[in-house]
């Protein structure tokens, strides 16, 4: 083989080797469920049976929440009450920017400039409610969720999430017992993943939110877990629009802007977008390698630097033939 064929498939073979290791977690979001950790309606007890005090209860009766400040508004206060009246036994935390920022301080000293260096605030609301479960366990609910039924039978799983469709996990409800090893993962990786991207919402979504935590979910899971290490998955098919579920969804989340739009599209036509981008990548590779071998051929026939353009030929042709016809 030629040396500049070599040159061209090893070069290629790297290129093409780093991005896939670059995405190779994020293209394993879209095969890992998680189903064999699902937990499914047959563990549970009915709602509002009174089976569920029979069951263990490891994580602590805590509801973490988490707003500006204590004035929360009109349209969240029915769903914050609705969790607070099913949950009368249970401690209540809402954590407000002062509060997150002082317990940051007196806990997780190593994590305040991080903290205090996000440039948005959802960055902070997200990022604390890994620390608080972290430290004090319990479970943390989004202010627009509302409480469907009593959460004692989560209680008795040491960590549990919730799936989205048609990939990932959710960050806007969740529960563990205090220093359970997958939150500790998250906020160990919180720094790391303190990247700036160029859409609003891809910063917050990569560095604290749902993408993040769904990254660290994938990358915990490729250490199988066992035992009480297990992180368990709530299935939306399961629950949602269900007597059994848990939550209830209120209003969207108060942060999202424009760019939001084109993710949701993006998101939507994933396989069409994964098509054109191998396309234009492998049309642009090609045309590299086609142009450099144009390149040697000329340089080895002797010919013209203008040889070199691609279509100089054919265009040449094409006006000989013209100026050809003029002459007729
Ligand atoms: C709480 O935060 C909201 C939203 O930023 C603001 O409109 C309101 O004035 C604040 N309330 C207090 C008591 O600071």
């Amino acid at each position: 083989m030629r040396r500049g064929v070599i040159i061209f498939i090893v070069s290629t073979v790297i290129v093409l080797g780093f991005a896939v290791h670059n995405v190779w977690t994020l293209l394993s979001l879209l095969v890992v469920d998680g189903s064999e950790d699902a937990i499914s309606r047959a563990e549970l007890p009915a709602p509002y049976s009174g089976a569920i005090s029979e069951r263990p209860q490891l994580i602590p009766k805590i509801i973490h929440q988490t707003y500006v400040n204590e004035s929360i508004p009109e349209h969240w206060k029915g769903p914050q009450q609705s969790c607070l009246d099913l949950h009368p036994d249970y401690e209540y935390k809402l954590w407000t920017d002062k509060k997150a920022r002082e317990f940051i301080a007196a806990e997780y000293p190593w994590f305040l400039e991080t903290f205090d260096g996000y440039r948005f605030p959802i960055q902070r609301a997200d990022s604390i409610r890994y620390f608080v479960l972290h430290h004090f366990g319990g479970i943390y609910i989004d202010l627009d969720d509302g409480c469907n039924r009593s959460l004692d039978p989560l209680l008795a799983y040491p960590a549990w999430l919730r799936r989205t469709k048609p990939t990932g996990i959710s960050n806007d409800a969740m529960g563990a017992v205090p220093r359970h090893p997958f939150f500790l993962k998250a906020i160990d990786s919180l720094p790391e993943y303190n990247r700036r991207w160029i859409l609003p919402y891809i910063t917050v979504m990569a560095s604290t939110g749902p993408l993040f935590l769904s990254l660290i979910w994938i990358h915990y899971l490729n250490g199988s877990p066992e035992g009480d290490d297990r992180v368990r998955v709530l299935f939306p098919d399961e629950y949602n629009n269900h007597p059994w579920s848990f939550f209830t969804h209120h209003l969207g989340n108060s942060w999202h802007s424009n760019d939001v739009k084109l993710i949701f599209w993006m998101a939507q036509h994933w396989i069409l977008l994964t098509f054109l981008g191998f396309t234009v990548g492998l049309s642009l590779l090609f045309c590299i390698y086609s142009f450099c071998s144009r390149a040697r051929n000329s340089k080895t026939k002797g010919g013209a630097l203008y040889s070199r353009l691609p279509f100089y030929r054919r265009v040449s042709q094409k006006d000989i033939e013209l100026d050809d016809r003029h002459e007729v």
